[in-house]
Order: C-alpha cells, then sequence, then structure tokens
C-alpha cells in the first residue's frame, strides 16, 4: 500500500509517533534515540523511520511546517497506517514573561486564526483544540524527574510566520505562552479522527525583549531534552 505522501507498507508505522516538522530533525532523532531503524519513507524528503526505543516500537515522521502540511501527514498516518498517538516535536517563539529561550513547552491548549479549526464548525462556534491529558501529565512528570521545569499553557498556532495583523501582546496578555505554525491543526485532528496528541516544544526565539536567537543547527542538534521528553511521555 501506499497513500499520496507516504509509500510506507502496511504495518511499517508503529502506533505512536514524534512528529517533527523539520524531515531532518526526524532523521537525526532516529539516528540518535532510535536501535533497528527502518526508514519507511522518503516522499517529498518528509523522511519517515521506525526502530525501538527502550524496547518499544516508535515511529518518527517530518510533517513540513504549518497547519496545511502537517493535517496531510496526520490524516495519512492515522486513516491508512493506524497511528493512535502523536507527539509533535518542535519549536516555539516564547511570548510569557517567564518563558526563556530553550525552555520546554508543554501545550495545553491551542488558539489559532487559522481557518481550519474556525471551519470545522457552524459560524458562532470556536472549538477549544486541547491536549490529551493523560500524554500531558505524563510529560510535565517526566520533564520534572528530569530536572525541567517545563511550562505549560495556550500555544497560540499562527497561519503566518510573518505576520503583522495579530496582536500578540494582547495574546501573551491573556496567558499565551508562546506561538508556532501547527498545535492547534494537531488537537482539532485529534479531536476528529479520535487519537491522543500533545505538543513538546522548545522555545527557539523571543517575541518580546531579548532578540537572541537559536542557529537552525541548534535547533536540529540541541533540543535532545524536549526529544528524551516525548520518547519517555511516549512509553509510558
Ligand atoms: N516557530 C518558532 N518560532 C516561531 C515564531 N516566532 N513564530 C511562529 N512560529 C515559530
Amino acid at each position: 500500500m501506499s497513500t499520496p505522501h507516504i509509500e510506507a507498507q502496511n504495518g511499517d508505522y508503529a502506533e505512536t509517533v514524534l512528529l517533527p516538522g523539520d524531515p531532518l530533525r526526524a532523521k537525526y532523532i532516529a539516528e540518535n534515540f532510535l536501535t533497528n531503524v527502518k526508514q519507511v519513507n522518503s516522499v517529498r524528503n518528509a523522511f519517515g523511520y521506525t526502530g525501538e526505543y527502550k524496547g518499544h516500537r516508535i515511529s518518527v515522521q517530518g510533517s513540513g511546517m504549518g497547519i496545511p502540511s502537517m493535517s496531510i501527514y496526520i490524516n495519512e498516518l492515522v486513516r491508512f497506517y493506524g497511528v493512535k498517538t502523536i507527539i509533535r516535536v518542535g519549536s516555539c517563539g516564547g511570548m510569557a514573561p517567564g518563558v526563556k529561550l530553550r525552555d520546554v513547552c508543554l501545550a495545553s491548549g491551542s488558539s489559532t486564526d487559522s481557518a481550519v479549526v474556525a471551519n470545522s464548525f457552524a459560524a458562532g462556534v470556536h472549538f477549544a483544540p486541547l491536549a490529551d491529558f493523560k500524554l500531558l501529565d505524563t510529560a510535565y512528570h517526566v520533564a520534572k524527574n528530569m530536572g525541567i521545569e517545563p511550562k505549560v499553557g495556550d500555544i497560540f498556532a499562527a497561519d503566518r510566520f510573518y505576520n503583522d495583523d495579530i496582536d500578540m501582546k494582547k495574546l501573551a496578555d491573556y496567558g499565551v505562552i508562546g506561538t508556532e505554525m501547527e498545535s492547534a491543526g494537531l488537537y482539532l485532528l485529534a479531536a476528529k479522527l479520535h487519537f491522543r496528541a500533545l505538543s513538546v516544544l522548545t522555545v527557539s526565539d523571543l517575541l518580546f525583549g531579548s532578540q537572541e536567537k537559536t542557529t537552525a543547527a541548534e535547533r536540529e542538534k540541541t533540543f535532545n531534552d524536549m526529544i528524551k521528553i516525548s520518547l519517555e511521555t511516549a512509553i509510558a
């Protein structure tokens, strides 16, 4: 079998998938954290791998950037390959005052300006996309046990990276801790297709205050805490 965007065969994916946006991060996770690894997808260079973490079968799949690209992979993984749990591992821009560069954020929910959420229900209904509580609770305690204090809260999933129409300061004032471009879509699809989902994010830049940023190489190579938290959560 194959799907329009995935060439893997039936059974090639594990029931639990780590979903980074960057396919090279998928490769990095497979090469550095998994054993007995098999590459299961290379269509459009959206690399997918299946291997083992501490004896548990786990897959990792690059999703591309933004809700539209990510939604293609999620739909195909869940509908055709039987995936039941998806943990997004990605980066976010820090927004809340206490959020620092390199912090780990757990998205308990995800606000968005994306039309996919608004268009999923009749006008006037504003669905609140939420994380799976068991995954969230597990990730929180895994992180704490690793000596990491994760920031937990609302992540704003923006449709546009370059965007001066949205009042980000107002969102921060309403308690939004960070911004990226996927989590609301992931949680909406989890509700629709009945799978478990969580976004685990590392702060790669800060929207307000310090302009210090992480480099692309650092983002690929140094987010090991986030990946370990996600893998330990996956097998808990
Ligand atoms: N991903 C990482 N940082 C981001 C930002 N500032 N805005 C949107 N997506 C991001």
